[in-house]
């Protein structure tokens, strides 16, 4: 059976098919209408969202699927009454062929796919991991610098609990010559897991505290929220903000990304730039799902 648990799952050539695949669904949309007419997709959601879901959903209806979906879970499902992961997916697993799950909990798509009764789509585990997000991470960047080998990434802002940022640098850790930069305070640091799983495959890692600090032609600035929902207490200081000043003095080539959503850490005012692409990989995730709802149902 195949699941979307982590990012750790896929290699190299999976990556390179996957970019391959999102372009050729998306160029022959009307060829995919009718692939999955036959499934029903359950989408679980015990933690709020607005692109993954309504993404994973657009794309199961794009494929001719059918829905069953609780937009609030951990208030409107069993869960309330203390029904675990694995009871709930033995049950759904009776009306749906697949589960698309986001939950609180890191090991929450694990337990699901645990149970072995339908493909688990990991829709975001918290701070652990959101594959999907990855993978469209580096569909845009692919798109966006026309390669990924030997390219320079800072990520900026909630590096610890930020499991966009997670699933990333293992994906990241697959190509070549790659140079990661830091932005953080220290509460919000890169836990050092992820730090020594960078150094295991020979990519440096180097902190910074100010934006002066990065190369001035750095590929990728993927900057993050910081994750107020995961932590008790205050965040002063911790936000890098990105505005026109400050992205004036980056390359015309450097790109801004952010799975969203933002709240203060990119000014609007830059919304209109070139270099600002956080709408358009937002955009890329729909296709990029779509591959996914496939390749679970070997139907590509
Ligand atoms: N990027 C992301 O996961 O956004 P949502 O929380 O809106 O799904």
């Amino acid at each position: 059976m195949k699941h979307i648990l982590s990012s750790d799952q896929f290699t190299r050539e999976d990556l390179e098919e996957i970019i391959e695949l999102t372009d050729k669904v998306r160029n022959n949309q009307k060829e995919y209408s009718h692939k999955l007419d036959d499934k029903i997709i359950a989408v679980m959601f015990y933690e709020p969202s607005t692109r993954t879901r309504l993404s994973f959903e657009t794309a199961a209806l794009k494929l001719g699927a059918k829905i069953i979906t609780t937009e609030n879970a951990n208030v409107a499902s069993s869960a309330t009454k203390g029904e675990t992961i694995e009871d709930t997916v033995k049950i759904i697993s009776g009306y749906a062929d697949a589960m698309v799950i986001r939950h609180r909990s890191d090991t929450s798509a694990v337990q699901a796919a645990s149970v072995n009764k339908m493909p688990i789509l990991n829709a975001g585990a918290g701070k652990g991991e959101h594959p999907s997000q990855s993978l469209l991470d580096i569909y845009t960047i692919k798109k966006k610098k026309g390669k990924i080998d030997g390219i320079k990434v800072a990520i900026v802002g909630d590096l610890k609990y930020g499991r966009t940022i997670h699933s990333l640098l293992r994906l990241l850790s697959l190509y070549d010559n790659i140079e990661v930069y830091g932005l953080s305070i220290d509460a919000f640091a890169l836990p050092q897991e992820y730090i020594d799983m960078l150094k295991e495959k020979g990519i440096e890692y180097k902190t910074c505290n100010r934006f002066e600090e990065l190369p001035r032609d750095i590929d990728v600035i993927y900057q993050t929220r910081i994750q107020t929902e995961r932590f008790e207490g205050n965040f002063e200081n911790a936000e890098f903000i990105i505005d026109q000043k400050v992205l004036d003095t980056f390359s015309k080539d450097t790109i801004i990304l952010h799975p969203l959503p933002r709240v203060t850490e990119i000014s609007p005012e830059i919304d209109d730039d070139p270099r600002a692409c956080y709408f358009e990989q937002a955009h890329n995730g729909l296709f990029v799902r779509m591959v996914l709802l496939l390749k679970v149902f070997d139907r590509i």
